[in-house]
């Protein structure tokens, strides 16, 4: 709630300044900085601390040393291991959960800024357009598929009544989710559950629906999890993604471009970057039928960028405030060493995903929708709707 009032407060300012931005600017910071330092020390559960999520405080700098040797210095490398990915994800979200808790909120996405919406208004919406497109209703069981700390999960279930189980590779997720589930009474709909979901620990044919929601990006091949997704939907059952891709703007041969999406990889957790027909592609590789593919990105022509939430707190130098508070808190030990390189590789990679954006070349919302044929083995033919 604090959050929110802080956001508004911090837009009215932004929308307000006009040619006194820095002035105004530096005042805002400032309330900021002063009501951050009061809301990230401890407070019960609900408390903005910055923990290394499973990881022992004094393990904490080692890890962040581990994962970033894990990803290849040359150009277009990403993870050079991919049989590590799993763990390094994990070890990740470890890593970057609080902080996202702390400077995004409870859903770890993005989405178009909808004219006349606040942002938590925007994300609400892009959340709900996947429950109208797998037509969920009170009754149906659904799988969110990579369901970090619950938003989507909670926003999903209470729209359509359906019961949402969440599968998450990292146990730290699942008891933030628990808690949230729990703080907003909606555990009845909203199950998390901890497992890889490469090896999903459900039966065979027993959801009617699923979604992914920026996360089978991470998966070291985005058709075996499809195809764990497709084994355990229902025949005729639909599957949404807001996929992680380059575009059809993107051009390997420019080093500019590969430059932005490594940085993306190595900031995000992400083995490599498909193309959009990559995915296309292995959605039937996994034996499931293509009914749509679009950019939501830029099918709007007046929702506002997706990557100008990012820009704002770049511009209004809250990240720059996140980072010194980090950084102090790292001194005083009220957070492990090594949060502040964790906090500044989240930095950097901001400016990246606007680059990506603002060029063009990545999209983290291109929307895939696939069914399981009824009959299993039956002709693969797309019959679908492509932008
Ligand atoms: C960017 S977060 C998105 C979370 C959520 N969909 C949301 O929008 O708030 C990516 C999620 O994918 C999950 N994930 C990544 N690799 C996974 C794997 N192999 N098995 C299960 N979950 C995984 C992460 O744990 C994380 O929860």
């Amino acid at each position: 709630m604090a959050r929110d009032y802080l956001d508004s407060a911090l837009e009215w300012l932004n929308d307000y300044t006009g040619d006194n931005k820095n002035l105004l600017a530096i005042g805002g910071a400032g309330a900021v900085l002063l009501l951050g330092s009061i809301y990230i020390l401890p407070n019960g559960k609900d408390r903005h601390r910055l923990t290394g999520g499973g990881i022992k405080a004094d393990r904490v700098k080692q890890e962040f040393n581990d994962y970033a040797d894990a990803y290849g210095k040359e150009a277009g490398a990403g993870i050079t291991d991919r049989t590590k990915t799993g763990q390094l994800v994990d070890t990740f979200y470890n890593l970057v959960t609080d902080i996202y808790e702390w400077g995004w909120g409870l859903s770890f996405h993005f989405s178009p800024r909808l004219p006349g919406k606040s942002w938590a208004a925007s994300e609400a919406a892009h959340e709900s357009r996947l429950a109208a497109i797998l037509q969920l209703l009170p009754g149906k069981k659904c799988l969110d598929v990579g369901c970090g700390v619950g938003g989507p999960m909670r926003t999903i279930a209470s729209t359509s009544g359906a019961e949402v189980t969440g599968i998450t590779i990292n146990q730290y997720q699942v008891q933030r989710a628990e808690h949230h589930n729990k703080k907003m009474g909606v555990q009845e709909l909203c199950k998390p559950v901890q497992g890889d979901f490469l090896k999903m620990p459900f039966k065979d044919n027993s959801f009617d629906a699923a979604y992914a929601i920026e996360a089978t990006c991470h998966a070291a091949k985005l058709e075996e999890v499809y195809g764990e997704i497709q084994r355990v939907l229902k025949p005729g059952g639909l599957f949404a993604s807001y996929e992680w891709v380059a575009t059809k703007h993107y051009d390997e041969n420019n080093p500019e471009h590969v430059k932005i999406i490594d940085e993306i990889n190595f900031g995000n957790g992400l083995p490599e970057m498909r193309t959009y027909k990559q995915a296309e592609e292995a959605g039937k590789i996994a034996g499931l039928e293509l009914v749509m593919s679009i950019d939501i990105a830029t099918a709007s022509s007046v929702a506002g960028p997706w990557y100008n939430r990012l820009g704002w707190l770049m511009k209004s130098h809250i990240i720059t405030f996140n980072s010194t508070m980090v950084w102090i808190l790292a001194r005083l030990h009220l957070a492990p060493a090594g949060m502040e390189d964790v906090h500044t590789m989240l930095v950097r990679v901001a400016k990246s995903l606007c680059d990506g954006g603002s060029t063009g070349v990545f999209s983290p919302m291109h929307l895939l929708v696939f069914k399981k044929p009824a009959s299993p083995g039956k002709d693969q033919v797309a019959n679908h709707v492509s932008a």
